[in-house]
């Protein structure tokens, strides 16, 4: 009997055939090269993404013909569905019009209450982000776990910040109102360091794999982070807001990690806000006294 029949919903294999398809158009304008349009001054758009986000589309409304489909490229289907995809085509674009190696496609499934209005949160039931370079296919699926490429994936175990690798962004909008290079500077100085890679959505899928220990940023678009949460939530980690509150999908602020340093990462946030003065970092020599008397038990 398949998973359909013994009443599994089918949302993760199909969108999974969808994203993989979508992946492979991207791969294909990626080594051949595209022209950048810009949407803003630095915020750019291509063929690939308009294509990818048409295709998605097609393949959406032929496998879910009743749910809504909310797309960064500009996609508004039947929104007061109860099942609505937040379908980012191509998360990455100047990563991908610069030959930078690191994009993706991201799809995220809600599931709404019947009559909720249009821009009320529902659940988040499936999610499926693809890297069409690496052939990496990252899925979750509500109460079932996350995996990677079909094995199940977690976050990673380490307690502390001082030995975490985390990630963040910066917005192509409005960059000088941006606050977020004071707390870049913040965590590189508290952490194994900052990585800013440029898909939001594979930095939460390595969050949920275990790559890095945490993500935050500042001005997200609910495209950007509806896989990558339920991915993280799924591989056994946590999202919230900067201060622990918690996250809506139009929250724009996300703050996602393996659980186990969320309350550390909510404290430098808080005292940073406040423009408190932050516990002095610790000396090398003391780093490794705190690993010792962690490793001694
Ligand atoms: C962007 C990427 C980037 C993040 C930006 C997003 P796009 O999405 O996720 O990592 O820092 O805030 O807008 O434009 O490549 O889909
Ligand atoms: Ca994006
Ligand atoms: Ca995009």
């Amino acid at each position: 009997m398949s998973e359909e029949q013994a009443g599994v919903p089918a949302w993760v294999p199909k969108a999974s055939a969808i994203a993989r398809e979508a992946g492979a158009k991207l791969r294909t304008f990626f080594v051949a090269g595209v022209e950048t349009e810009y949407k803003g001054d630095v915020d750019l758009v291509t063929v690939a993404d308009r294509t990818s986000e048409k295709l998605i589309r097609e393949r959406l409304a032929e496998a879910f013909p009743e749910h809504g489909v909310f797309g960064e490229e500009g996609t508004r289907d039947r929104l007061e569905a109860e099942f609505r995809w937040y379908v980012d085509p191509l998360d990455g674009t100047t990563n991908f019009a610069h030959g930078f190696p690191h994009f993706c496609v991201s799809l995220g499934l809600e599931k709404r209450i019947p009559g909720q209005s249009a821009d009320q949160d529902g659940t988040l039931v499936a999610a499926v982000i693809y890297d069409p370079l690496l052939d990496e296919l990252f899925a979750a699926e509500r109460g079932r776990g996350a995996t990677l490429n079909g094995r199940p994936m977690r976050v990673a175990q380490t307690p502390e910040l001082a030995e975490s690798l985390v990630a963040t962004g910066f917005p192509s909008r409005k960059r000088h109102e941006s606050p977020n290079v004071h707390f870049y500077q913040e965590f590189t100085l508290r952490s194994h360091g900052v990585r800013r890679a440029g898909s939001a959505a594979l930095d939460l899928a390595y969050v949920a794999a275990g790559r890095l220990e945490a993500f935050w940023e500042f001005n997200l678009n609910p495209w950007d982070t509806a896989a990558g949460i339920l991915l993280v939530e799924e591989a056994g980690g946590q999202v919230t807001g900067f201060a622990g509150q918690h996250f809506k999908l139009d929250s724009r602020e996300i703050l996602a990690s393996n659980g186990l340093i969320h309350a550390e990462l909510v404290t430098v946030f808080r005292d940073l806000f406040a423009g408190r003065n932050l516990e002095p970092i610790p000396t090398p020599q003391e780093f490794a006294a705190r690993r010792a008397e962690r490793a001694a038990g």
